[in-house]
């Protein structure tokens, strides 16, 4: 007879009892907080989409790294909206793109930040797809070079972990090949492994101005429908040389992040896209949910749900409220 012996309410009367029985912590330390950065200087616009998040241009980006430190955030994640695009996306592996040279006025300022970067060529390429294009279909082998040259550059520029998230088959393997042949063999590869086709990019697609021109990024990214697909993509990712694993977006996907994290030894990490961060933002605005509250809420259930590591928008709003 379980009650009136047991009785989990015991458990909940006073925070002090419900802090010491809580089963899930999150803090800072285990954020990276994504960044827009554009060229020139003094750059400092709000992103209409995504409201608190702002386009940054190098110097505005490494006072802001500042101050993404001192909050005790791990790190963050850089996207570049680069000068020019062109078919191949050219910029996207120069040495002196608009990321490049955020990294390092970044790295000049800032001790102990991480620097992570997303290597994927949408931004760059003027067609807005991942990868190379022709007769109206997005190449695969053909785009893997491309993605280990600009991983090779970010490392140069002195980025501690590039990211792709492209969704090609074999980058990842090509990646690390490039990145230890350069001589960057510490450099971290962050794979989004678990990469969904989803609605959820809306805002991040304006605020980086990568919509695709034609078409849709369903043949290189997974359908939404799949969980068993997750795991194999992630499996190839780890036996390519991922050192952590990535499922994004999070909060429609918690089941996803943690079958991953039942599946892999290495660090798994979710993605609390610009859709969830742009809805929690448009019904605080009208009253409808408790800002804070709900974020702790969702960014709990992420952690919950067995990511190590969370990127997300809300990463400098959660890290002052700890503090
Ligand atoms: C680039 C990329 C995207 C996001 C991260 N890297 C957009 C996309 O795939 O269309 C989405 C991030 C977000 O929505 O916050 N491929």
């Amino acid at each position: 007879m379980p009650f009136p012996a047991e009785r989990p309410r015991r458990l909940r009367r006073t925070e002090r009892l419900r802090g010491l029985v809580r089963e899930t912590r999150l803090v800072p330390g285990q954020l990276l907080y994504p960044m827009f950065v554009v060229p020139g200087a003094g750059v400092r616009r709000e992103i209409p989409s995504l409201p608190g998040c702002f386009h940054l241009s190098a110097d505005e980006a490494a006072r802001e790294a500042r101050e993404i430190e001192a909050l005790g955030i791990a790190g963050v994640i850089l996207f570049g909206l680069p000068a020019h695009k062109d078919p191949v996306g050219s910029e996207a592996g120069s040495d002196d793109g608009v990321v490049q040279r955020a990294i390092g006025a970044i790295r000049a300022e800032c001790r102990e930040l991480l620097v992570a970067t997303d290597v994927c060529l949408c931004e760059y390429t003027n067609h807005g797809h991942c990868g190379l294009v022709d007769a109206g279909e997005v190449r695969n082998d053909p785009t893997l070079e491309l993605l280990a040259r600009m991983a090779v550059s970010h490392a140069r520029a002195g980025a501690h972990i590039v990211a792709p998230s492209d969704m090609m088959d074999g980058r990842v393997a090509a990646i690390r090949r490039g990145l230890d042949a350069a001589g960057f063999a510490d450099a971290i590869l962050l794979a989004y492994a678990a990469k969904y086709a989803s609605a959820f990019y809306g805002p991040f697609r304006e605020a980086a101005d990568s919509t695709p021109q034609f078409g849709d990024r369903r043949s290189y990214q997974m359908d939404a429908a799949n969980a068993r697909e997750a795991l194999r993509e992630v499996r190839l990712d780890v036996e390519e040389g991922a050192d952590i694993v990535m499922v994004k977006p999070a909060l429609a996907y918690l089941d996803v992040i943690g079958r991953v994290r039942e599946a892999v030894d290495r660090p798994v990490a979710a993605y609390n896209v610009s859709g969830e961060y742009a809805m929690v933002k448009a019904a605080a605005a009208r009253g409808w949910v408790d800002e804070r509250a709900i974020v702790t809420e969702i960014l709990t259930s992420v952690k919950r749900a067995g990511a190590d590591v969370i990127i997300s928008y809300h990463a400098k709003d959660f890290a002052r409220w700890a503090a």
